[in-house]
């Protein structure tokens, strides 16, 4: 019996160690934390690093794992023309504890009828948990299937990484927070109307009367109502 359960242990072995020494030498490259990191070729002995440089840990207080930063209430109707507006934490501005740890926190204010519009995170899944209010939450795949839920105060849902997804306050009267969780200590964000319409310089107006079958008035009213 016991020899038995030794001759499949050992086999087990024989087949998951290379398994696993395969699988470590296909890792795969480490995320950047930034949208591109331009090679410095003049720098003879640069420091490599991936995050932000660490204190000495001797120096490390309760403090640095908290923040307060998401406590408090924006006011999402003068910060964007969608009726949106997010905080997110970062090593640098408000949770060094975070730094090399792989995660954000957010919080979405949403004005009564506010939508945080298509957008995507480069860098990060997300679950977004709606704190209070109403909300349409939704998402498309690279087949552009759209998956939709509206989520009430305690439901969540995940975003996954890249794709694009928006948040939407279906309540017209009361104004929604959602809390979110996010992989990344730097998740990046492109909204899809602003990468479009509102880039600097402007995207070449042909490319955008081309893509979105519009002519060149639509392109500067789209581009007025953005506040650009
Ligand atoms: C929007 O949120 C950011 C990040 O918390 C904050 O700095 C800014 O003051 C807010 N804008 C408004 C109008 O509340």
């Amino acid at each position: 019996m016991r020899a038995a359960a030794a001759r499949a242990a050992s086999t087990t072995h024989r087949i998951l160690l290379p398994l696993f020494l395969f699988a470590a030498l296909c890792e795969s490259d480490p995320d950047l934390l930034l949208d591109y990191c331009v090679a410095d070729t003049a720098a003879a002995a640069s420091l490599h690093l991936n995050g932000l440089p660490c204190i000495d840990p001797a120096r490390a207080r309760a403090e640095h794992f908290a923040t307060s930063a998401l406590s408090r209430a924006t006011n999402p109707s003068s910060a964007t023309p969608f009726g949106f507006n997010a905080t997110v934490t970062s090593p640098a501005a408000s949770l060094p504890g975070a730094n090399a740890q792989g995660l954000a926190m957010a919080r979405v204010d949403l004005a009564p009828g506010g939508v945080a519009p298509p957008h995507s995170h480069p860098r990060a899944s997300e679950v977004a948990l709606v704190l209070a209010g109403s909300v349409l939450v939704g998402f498309a795949d690279t087949s552009y299937r759209l998956y939709t839920q509206l989520l009430r105060a305690g439901e969540a849902f995940v975003f996954p990484r890249g794709m694009v997804h928006f948040m939407y306050n279906v309540d017209v009267a009361a104004p929604a927070v959602v809390l979110s969780g996010l992989n990344s200590q730097s998740p990046g964000a492109q909204l899809v109307p602003l990468s479009a319409f509102l880039t600097e310089p402007r995207m070449p107006e042909e490319i955008l009367e081309k893509a979105f079958k519009i002519n060149g008035q639509d392109v500067h009213r789209i581009q007025r109502n953005l506040g650009g």
